[in-house]
């Protein structure tokens, strides 16, 4: 059995407008996009900082669309109940930065939010095989985490597929349907994206494609069209 959902598009503001935050925000659900993506960093496991819980309240109060908080910070544990209070709707843990992975992603589900986890580009995918039956959503890093604007590494396209065999296979042998959504973040764009949803992601985060383009709306609608063939139907 396959993992056959729609495919979502993020819309990352790590490289909008930080000056007018709020018709950028706007300008992600006009064009198309399913959710906003925010990637925090402090500065610690990733080199720069962007922003923290404040921010992530202020934009769920006027988001239409959901909003994911991807958090690239190195105390995860410590950290990880303010963010839980900003209202998101998913969050995003890194494998790396987190000691008590199980529970920290079991803390997000008891608080009804969506849990994702997100694995570096040389993390083993096998870290999903422990915690399958509570994550919503696999974040695979095509970029190392940090900048937008990176290039796309060609070989997570295997890490994708392998994500996607060892949920099929967790749910041949548990006679279970888990299911989350495989989700990808760096270096996509009209060329890189089949890549990805061909090799099984449903879901895909863009940064620099979304907000440096002259018609956002047209860069959703061309992305969508251009992974269209591969994406299956939800069932
Ligand atoms: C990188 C961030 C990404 C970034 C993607 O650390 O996690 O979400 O915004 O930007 P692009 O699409 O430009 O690679
Ligand atoms: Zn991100």
């Amino acid at each position: 059995m396959e993992n056959r959902k729609k495919l979502n598009i993020g819309a990352s503001i790590l490289n909008a407008d930080y000056l007018n935050l709020g018709k950028e925000i706007e300008k992600a659900g006009n064009a198309g996009a399913d959710f906003i993506h925010l990637d925090v960093m402090d500065g610690n496991f990733v080199p720069e900082i962007t922003f923290g819980q404040m921010m992530i309240k202020s934009i769920k109060k006027h988001a239409a669309i959901p909003v994911h908080a991807h958090l690239m910070i190195q105390n995860t544990d410590e950290q990880l109940k303010s963010f839980i209070e900003t209202g998101a709707d998913l969050i995003i843990i890194h494998a790396e930065s987190c000691r008590h992975l199980y529970s920290c992603l079991k803390l997000i589900k008891d608080n009804n939010i969506k849990a994702g986890l997100a694995l570096n580009p040389a993390t083993p995918v096998s870290f999903i095989e422990n915690v399958i039956e509570i994550i919503d959503f696999l974040l695979i890093m095509t970029v190392e985490p940090g900048f937008g604007g990176q290039k796309f590494i060609e070989s997570m396209v295997q890490k994708i597929k392998k994500a996607a065999d060892i949920l099929e296979e967790y749910n041949l042998k548990t006679r279970k349907r888990f299911s989350f959504d495989i989700a990808v973040d760096g270096g996509i764009n009209e060329a890189t994206i089949k890549k990805a949803t061909d090799a099984g992601a449903n879901s895909v985060i863009i940064g620099t494609a979304f907000y440096n383009s002259n018609d956002p709306s047209k860069t959703v609608s061309g992305l969508k069209e251009a992974a269209q063939k591969t994406i299956k139907q939800a069932l």
